[in-house]
């Protein structure tokens, strides 16, 4: 007869890799809780019911009440730009129906996970920036960045900008305060997780900054630009993605020291930047659903017949083949201009070929 510690030992193995995912603040996205005035009215609860919130991140909530739907916007453009720049991957930036958004997948610390840290903390950044601009947050304001030197004397720098100070530093304290609250051993594998969130929050964050730039308005006689005013704008978030994106395929690979550091797998390589992307754990395939790993698999995806591509259909369906069917399109077509001011179109249907992954 086996012990009883070594029954619930063994119950505990079995069970170990269905645990639930951890619930996460980017469940702020989805949540419907984003209305301020819910924030005014009961003030405490509200933060007690925001489902994925940390001790910390709790306590910031109920200081900083209004900021809360801009993190939940702020989660939620990451997690669009992600789904863009996943699209025609296997892993697609997928999000489940529960408090941890992404499942269980995001507990590997994979390229994947990270991109999808750096892009979330870099939608916080964006988003506070802007509400700071827009003046709906009543601790901020207009940026109040210096003027850059390069910019030629006879422009006016005023206007208000984005505040992105603010908002770096707002999301600094929001985002990472989940891993500050972490104590794990020095040296320890979850301690290695720690640090890689910390770095990849962090370069998601300076993405925001580093692509944030001068924009100016002309004044003057008819539109004769002899004036101008400048201002600090944030950067279109495609563009923030698609940096982000770069760094997701130069990321570096890292493991923790015995001394409780990250360091490099293949010390040949330049040391990650701040800026740069770090993963400690190598991606799973993605290949097929699997439970234990949270991947979804790739049956059922559309693919590319034509393209040698990850979005072809021999490597989106991993050599499982594909099968084919008709799907009929329909398109605005011979468009017309007419005097004046419209244009009417035609429908055109058009039957393709599509490919799905068996
Ligand atoms: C992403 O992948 C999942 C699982 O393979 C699939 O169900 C979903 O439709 C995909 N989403 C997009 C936008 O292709
Ligand atoms: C499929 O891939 C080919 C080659 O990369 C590309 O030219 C074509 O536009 C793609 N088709 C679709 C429907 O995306």
């Amino acid at each position: 007869m086996p012990s009883l510690p070594a029954l619930l030992a063994l119950l505990f193995v079995c069970w170990a890799p269905l645990r639930a995912a951890a619930s996460s603040w980017w469940s702020l996205a989805m949540s419907p809780v984003q209305r301020p005035e819910m924030f005014i009215i009961g003030a405490q609860p509200v933060c007690s019911q925001l489902p994925g919130l940390s001790a910390g991140q709790r306590k910031l909530c109920q200081l900083y009440q209004e900021h809360m739907a801009y993190i939940g916007e702020g989660a939620r453009t990451g997690i669009r730009e992600c789904q863009h720049q996943f699209r025609q991957r296997r892993w697609n930036c997928s999000t489940v129906d529960d408090a941890s958004v992404f499942g269980r997948v995001l507990q590997i610390g994979s390229r994947e996970t990270a991109f999808t840290y750096a892009v979330s903390a870099a939608g916080v950044v964006n988003a506070i920036s802007r509400a700071c601009r827009e003046g709906e947050l009543s601790t901020c304001g207009c940026s109040r960045a210096a003027r850059p030197k390069d910019l030629p004397r006879d422009w006016l720098w005023g206007g208000c900008g984005d505040n992105v100070d603010y908002g770096y530093r707002f999301a600094k304290e929001f985002v990472d305060a989940r891993e500050r609250e972490k104590n794990f051993a020095k040296g320890s594998e979850e301690q290695g997780r720690v640090l890689m969130n910390l770095q990849n929050n962090e370069a998601g964050r300076r993405a925001v900054y580093k692509t944030a730039d001068v924009a100016c308005k002309c004044h003057g006689v008819s539109g004769s630009c002899s004036l101008k005013t400048c201002w600090l704008q944030l950067a279109e978030f495609r563009k923030v993605g698609d940096q982000l994106k770069e760094k997701y395929d130069s990321a570096a690979a890292m493991r923790i020291t015995r001394r409780g550091k990250l360091e490099l797998v293949n010390s040949r390589f330049k040391p990650p930047t701040p800026e740069d992307l770090v993963y400690v754990d190598p991606s799973p395939d993605y290949c097929l659903r699997d439970e234990s790993t949270g991947s979804l698999g790739t049956r059922g995806r559309l693919c590319n017949k034509t393209s040698e591509g990850l979005d072809g259909c021999a490597l989106m369906c991993c050599g499982r083949g594909y099968d084919q069917f008709k799907s009929v399109r329909t398109e605005r077509c011979h468009c017309k201009f007419h005097w004046c001011c419209f244009v009417r179109c035609k429908k055109c249907t058009q039957v393709v070929d599509q490919f799905v992954c068996k």
